[in-house]
């Protein structure tokens, strides 16, 4: 891409995501989970484990050093998986319990890819993979107030 060609594609990018900022309240089509305040504070608590994992992750790569992004990704598949109480998870739609075990799985073979092939472009797509799922999910579930 020309350099000159980046300021032009950020506005673009810019003017498409203004419109959309102000409609995303008012048309939220998303299903809300009805958890209790405990229960929602424990997976909103997960959320930003894995949030921080990412941010861990993506330094490993900038360092190029695949035995940290290993170390971070590791224990992200268990977060949705086993610190989320299955009582809580039971509550859940079928798809949103098997978006969060494919979570689990994709991180734990981040991890081990990262491991034994330690190739960094091949992390970055696993991790561009894994970030579709937390999209996934967020666009079609929410959890009530309280
Ligand atoms: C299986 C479903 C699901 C997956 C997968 C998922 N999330 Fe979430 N996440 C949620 C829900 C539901 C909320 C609450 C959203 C709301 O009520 O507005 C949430 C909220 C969050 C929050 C806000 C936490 C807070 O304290 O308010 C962060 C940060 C977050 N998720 C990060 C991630 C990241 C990063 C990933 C992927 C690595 C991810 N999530 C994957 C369901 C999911």
């Amino acid at each position: 891409m020309a350099k000159a060609e980046l300021p032009r594609r950020l506005l673009t990018c810019l003017l498409v995501m203004f419109p959309l900022m102000g409609t995303a309240v008012a048309d939220d089509e998303r299903k809300a989970l009805t958890l209790d305040p405990a229960e929602r504070a424990v997976l909103l608590e997960q959320m930003r484990i894995l949030l921080e994992g990412l941010q861990q992750i993506l330094r490993g790569l900038g360092d190029e050093d695949m035995n940290v992004v290993a170390q971070a990704a590791r224990p992200l598949g268990v977060p949705l998986k086993e610190k989320i109480p299955a009582a809580t998870m039971q509550k859940m739609p079928e798809e949103f319990q098997r978006l969060a075990n494919s979570l689990h799985t994709d991180f734990q073979r981040i991890a081990l890819d990262a491991e034994t092939m330690k190739d960094e472009r091949h992390a970055a797509g696993q991790l561009s993979a894994v970030m579709a799922k937390c999209l996934a999910c967020h666009k079609a579930y929410r959890v009530n107030a309280d």
